[in-house]
């Protein structure tokens, strides 16, 4: 069994301590939720899949100088990361209408936006993590408007790496999920991009049909979820070094 000091359980990770100071190791889990955990199921393989996904991503961003909190995967489902101090809240980027943007404004899902939008989620469960404005973070001191600056660069940064990146294998990234925390330095605090980027937290469409390649088949109901996972991880070239993942167990 695991002996190790768990700091935090989310909904499909867990974080436990490191084997340094100023270190975590991130588990990635098979569990599934959606709409605010209504929706819940375990989806095998995926915790693998997406530990490698987000691997490989944050590691292509390191190389352009997106720093992130990512240090090594350590296995099929852990890798160890840089602890920082999560800024609550879920900076959300679209490139195309979808999802709750499609909602709010009763506009058509596919739909191209005149450029890139960014929003910002105050990241609390119990309130469904509500929309709010630059107004909220600097008056509730979620984040000061320094870090909101270094937010909004770096994720228009990581939003052009990440649709170049997709596009060339043929995804579209509509949009996607990130979060930022706080490594501290003495004084001084860095932001730097932590969590996980993954299937789970973007939207990716297939360029040429718009078949969904991500979380949406599970919150839509349908299907072949681990099968679109997979496709992704294929098509950024990572399949090779992944076991045999198929929807009711990892080969
Ligand atoms: P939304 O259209 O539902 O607001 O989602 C925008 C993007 O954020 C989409 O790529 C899915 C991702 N996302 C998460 O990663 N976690 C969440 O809890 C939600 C609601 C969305």
């Amino acid at each position: 069994m695991n002996r190790r000091k768990k700091i935090y359980e989310g909904k499909a990770k867990i974080l436990y301590e490191g084997p340094e100071p100023g270190t975590l190791i991130q588990y990635f889990k098979d569990d599934a939720t959606a709409f605010n955990a209504q929706k819940k199921a375990v989806l095998e393989g995926k915790g693998v899949l997406n530990n490698r996904i987000s691997e490989y991503v944050m590691t292509r961003l390191n190389g352009i100088g997106v720093q992130n909190h990512f240090i090594k995967r350590l296995n099929l489902r852990e890798q160890l990361i840089r602890e920082v101090e999560i800024i609550p809240l879920e900076v959300v980027c679209r490139n195309i209408v979808a999802g709750s943007m499609a909602e709010r404004f009763g506009l058509p899902e596919g739909q191209p936006l005149p450029r890139s939008i960014i929003e910002f989620y105050y990241k609390d469960d119990k309130l469904g993590d509500p929309l709010v404005t630059e107004e909220h973070i600097t008056a509730f001191n979620w984040a000061n408007t320094q870090e909101i600056d270094d937010i909004l660069a770096m994720t228009l940064r990581v939003n052009d790496y990440l649709s170049g990146m997709f596009g060339a294998v043929g995804i579209t990234l509509v949009d996607f999920k990130i979060e930022y925390g706080r490594l501290w330095e003495g004084d001084f605090a860095r932001v730097i991009l932590a969590d996980e980027i993954s299937p789970d937290s973007c939207r990716l469409w297939d360029a040429t049909t718009n078949e969904k390649l991500d979380k949406d088949r599970f919150r839509r109901d349908m299907g072949g979820v681990i099968e679109s996972y997979t496709e992704v991880a294929r098509r950024l070239g990572i399949m090779k070094d992944m076991p045999r993942v198929i929807e009711g167990g990892v080969a």
